[in-house]
């Protein structure tokens, strides 16, 4: 019998099935720099220098190397235990001595008012995907390389939610961003992202998510294997990024929460530099110049705290027996809405899992859903739902518009004979952002970026797919007979309803 340890791990994390195909004793991979801590929705703490974090207290009247006190909330002071967020951090200089606010310009396209009012953003209601978002020519960083592509709501009325690209090719160096609406999920597709943090520093590769709550600085820079970084953002206003609640799945499964690395204590070497400090503010960009560098955190605790989490550790579940699963099931974090029935949106992991349910058609069932559909891939081949759908593009599918099963998979699952446990989305991850809300689409998105596709992503076979209702001569038979049967019915119904047919009826029995 063949051991389990002389199983061969597989060395590419892009063609496992799930992390532990690596055989890894990490939590983290292997070209990971960075040491973490794990746990979603703990208080974390850490310090560079042990003995710095405070004892028993938040604010004493002398800290050790007289380090400044300096809190970040997340949430109303008063409330409720679960939804209330801060973090102290003690650090050389506080973030209040700056030289001021001024505007500066950008390539970026930024837009966050998502309103009906706003003639600059639209519907999109017809099936739409986007080629691969084109790598700038010019040097540009993460803060120029980020435009909107779509959203619903407004970060002022704290309620909503955008999706973004980035795109760049040059790290941030003596820049940080600050976005002070709301929080960001990163979702890299090219290029791993070296990120410092206030917190410390966290390493994001494609198949790994980054979330920074709103008011948390960080740089965004290319790792050492990068010379250019693609990927999506996603935001959110008002309410933040939760694991979802199990129900009967019970206590574990789908994204475990010992999975979520959180960073240790991290300070630059150089904390006499100048910074500029770009915050994005109501959708709008301002910066703050300062002579000294914002990473200057050498201790902290709290729950306002960048985390990462690698989506190839996704627990899936899904039906051992019949019929096909809710998407809702591969929910890796849901964000909360104002109605207590329906996220403001989940974040959806579509990896390669087993497929096991007999007696069933497997693939998404055609569906016009509530929700508006945002897909992107990651890696791996997606094209079978259309040749512009490739990793690095994107799809979306607005509330109700009609769409399924893709293209030929369809054609072929009902084909089957037999419904075989098989594997599929083998060697690719693709990402859905599923949302309540109906989009509106920036000009960036429509015609900016250049490489929407609104034409021909209805796959050709779903057009091709025949009436075999009505080419069923049983069908046909069948159906005139029970049109006369519903007719004969409706006319004894109408004579029961009428008194003198009704008594022409009884006297003729008589
Ligand atoms: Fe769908």
């Amino acid at each position: 019998m063949v051991s389990i340890r002389e199983r061969k791990p597989v060395e590419d994390i892009q063609k496992v099935l799930h992390y532990t195909d690596l055989q890894s004793k990490s939590p983290t991979r292997a070209n990971d720099p960075y040491d973490y801590q794990p746990g979603w929705g703990n208080r974390h703490q850490s310090e560079l220098i042990p003995g710095t974090l405070p004892v028993a207290q938040n604010n004493p009247q002398e800290t050790r190397f007289k380090l400044y006190t300096e809190g970040i909330t997340y949430s109303a002071f008063a409330a409720p235990r679960n939804a209330n967020f801060s973090t102290y951090m003690y650090r050389a200089r506080p973030a209040a001595a700056h030289m001021g606010f001024n505007s500066i310009q950008s390539t970026a396209n930024i837009e966050n008012c998502f309103l009906s009012n706003n003639a600059a953003v639209e519907t999109l209601p017809e099936q739409a995907e986007w080629a691969p978002f084109p790598i700038p020519s010019m040097p540009t960083d993460f803060v120029d390389g980020l435009h909107t592509l779509g959203g619903s709501g407004d970060p002022n009325l704290r309620q909503g939610m955008a999706q973004y690209v980035y795109m760049f090719t040059k790290s941030m160096e003596r820049r940080a961003f600050c976005n002070a609406d709301g929080d960001f999920l990163f979702c890299p597709q090219l290029g791993t992202l070296d990120v410092q943090s206030e917190m410390g520093m966290l390493y994001v590769q494609p198949g790994e998510i980054l979330i920074v709550p709103r008011g948390v600085r960080v740089s965004i820079r290319l790792g050492e294997d990068s010379t250019a970084a693609r990927g999506y953002v996603t935001e959110v206003w008002g309410s933040h990024f939760e694991l979802p609640d199990l129900g009967p799945i019970g206590g574990h499964g789908l994204a475990n929460p010992r999975d979520f690395l959180y960073p240790i204590a991290h300070i630059d070497e150089d904390l006499h530099v100048p910074f500029e400090i770009v915050y994005k503010m109501n959708g709008k960009y301002c910066a703050i110049e300062q002579d000294h560098s914002p990473f200057d955190v050498l201790a902290w605790h709290g729950n306002v705290l960048p985390y990462k989490y690698d989506l190839t550790k996704f627990s899936s579940q899904n039906s051992t027996s019949i019929d096909h699963t809710d998407p809702s099931i591969n929910t890796v974090l849901t964000v909360k809405s104002h109605d207590p029935n329906t996220p403001l949106l989940d974040f959806v992991w579509l990896g390669p899992r087993w497929d096991v349910a007999t007696n069933s058609f497997r693939p998404p069932y055609f569906h016009r859903n509530a929700a508006s559909e945002f897909l992107a891939c990651l890696y791996g081949d997606m094209s079978a739902r259309s040749d512009n759908f490739q990793p690095g593009g994107a799809s979306s599918d607005s509330g109700h518009t009609p769409h399924g099963g893709f293209g030929d998979e369809y054609v072929y699952e009902m084909q089957l004979q037999e419904n075989q446990p098989r594997r599929i989305l083998e060697n690719q991850m693709t990402i859905m952002v599923e949302s309540s809300r109906t989009l509106l689409w920036t000009e960036y998105a429509r015609k900016g970026c250049g490489c929407i596709r609104l034409k021909g992503t209805n796959p050709k076979v779903w057009e091709k797919l025949r009436d075999n209702f009505s080419a069923d001569p049983l069908a046909k038979k069948l159906l005139a007979i029970v049109k006369e049967d519903r007719k004969n019915a409706k006319l004894k119904r109408e004579m029961l309803l009428d008194d003198s047919k009704l008594q022409a009826l009884l006297n003729g029995h008589d």
